[in-house]
C-alpha cells in the first residue's frame, strides 16, 4: 500500500482508517488500588488486547499502540525489567491468537536496546503474520517521534551521499518515505487515556493532521464502549486539512 501524503480528506461521518493510542494510566491504576505499578502493567497488557480484538470488529485497518517510549528506559530498573519481561510474555502467548485472527503484526522504534531473546521474537512474529491481511497491528516500542525524523533523515542523507538522490530532491514527500509507517495510512485518530493532554514524543510527523482525543479513563479500565465514544467523537468532526468549512462541506457533497 502506498500513501499520497496530500490525499484529499476522507469523506466525514467514517470509520477511522488508523486509531493510534498512548496507553497511559497503569501507575495509576495499581496505585488507586495499593497495588505495585506492575500490576497495572499486567491490566494494560488485558485491555490492550481487548481493544486489538475491538479494532478488528469494528474493521479498523491500523492500530498503532504506544508500549514503551525512548524515555521510558529512565523510569527505575525494576520497572524497566517487569515491562520488558511482561512485553515478552505477551508476544509469546498472544502470537498464536494474533495470527489466527489474521492480524498482521509490526513493530517501530530502535530494536537496538532489546534483549536478543525480545528481538527474535520480534522479528519472528513479524515473519509470521506478514501475509495477514486483517487488522495492521504496530507496537511502537523503544519508539521517539524525535528518534523517527533523525533516523529518516540519517536514511535520506546516505541516499545523498550515495549519489542516489540530490539534497534539492528532499521534499516532504520524498522524506516521508524514510518515516516509520510510510507504506500505512496516516493516524485518523489519537487517543490518549490517563488524562494528560500530551503527545510525549509519540507519532510527530504522522500525526501532522490526526484528530486528537483525550480521556481520563486509565488504561487498565479502556474497553469497547470507550472506544465506540472515541470513535462517534471522530464521526462527528469536520476535517479540513487547511481548507474552509464550506469547501470540505462541497466536496463531500460532490
Ligand atoms: C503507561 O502507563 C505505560 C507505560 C508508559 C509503559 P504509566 O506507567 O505511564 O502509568 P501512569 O501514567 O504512571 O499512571
Ligand atoms: C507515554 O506515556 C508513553 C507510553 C504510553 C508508552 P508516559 O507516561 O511515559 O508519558 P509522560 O511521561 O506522562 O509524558
Ligand atoms: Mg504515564
Amino acid at each position: 500500500m502506498s500513501v499520497d501524503i496530500d490525499a484529499p480528506p476522507p469523506p466525514p461521518n467514517r470509520l477511522p482508517r488508523h486509531v493510534a493510542i498512548v496507553m497511559d494510566g497503569n501507575g495509576r491504576w495499581a496505585q488507586q488500588r495499593s497495588l505495585p505499578r506492575t500490576a497495572g502493567h499486567r491490566e494494560g497488557a488485558k485491555a490492550a488486547r481487548r481493544i486489538v480484538q475491538s479494532c478488528d470488529e469494528r474493521g479498523i485497518e491500523v492500530l498503532t499502540l504506544f508500549a514503551f517510549s525512548s524515555e521510558n528506559w529512565h523510569r527505575p530498573r525494576p520497572e524497566v525489567d517487569i515491562l520488558m519481561n511482561l512485553f515478552l510474555t505477551t508476544l509469546r502467548s498472544e502470537i498464536r491468537r494474533l495470527d489466527k485472527t489474521n492480524v498482521r503484526l509490526r513493530f517501530i522504534g530502535d530494536p537496538g536496546a532489546f534483549s536478543d531473546t525480545l528481538r527474535k521474537y520480534m522479528i519472528e512474529a513479524e515473519r509470521r503474520t506478514v501475509a495477514n491481511d486483517g487488522l495492521t497491528l504496530v507496537i511502537a516500542a523503544n519508539y521517539g517521534g524525535r528518534w523517527d525524523i533523525a533516523q529518516a533523515a540519517r536514511r535520506v542523507s546516505e541516499a545523498v551521499l550515495a549519489g542516489h538522490l540530490q539534497p534539492g530532491d528532499i521534499t516532504v514527500d520524498r522524506l516521508h518515505h524514510y518515516m516509520c509507517l510510510a507504506d500505512l495510512p496516516m493516524p485518523d485518530l489519537f487517543i490518549r487515556t490517563g488524562g494528560e493532554q500530551r503527545i510525549s514524543n509519540f507519532l510527530l510527523w504522522q500525526m501532522a493532521y490526526t484528530e486528537f482525543y483525550f480521556t481520563d479513563r486509565l488504561w487498565p479500565d479502556y474497553d469497547a464502549d470507550d472506544l465506540e465514544l472515541a470513535c462517534a467523537a471522530f464521526a462527528s468532526r469536520q476535517r479540513r486539512f487547511g481548507l474552509t468549512g464550506e469547501q470540505v462541506a462541497l466536496s463531500a457533497h460532490a
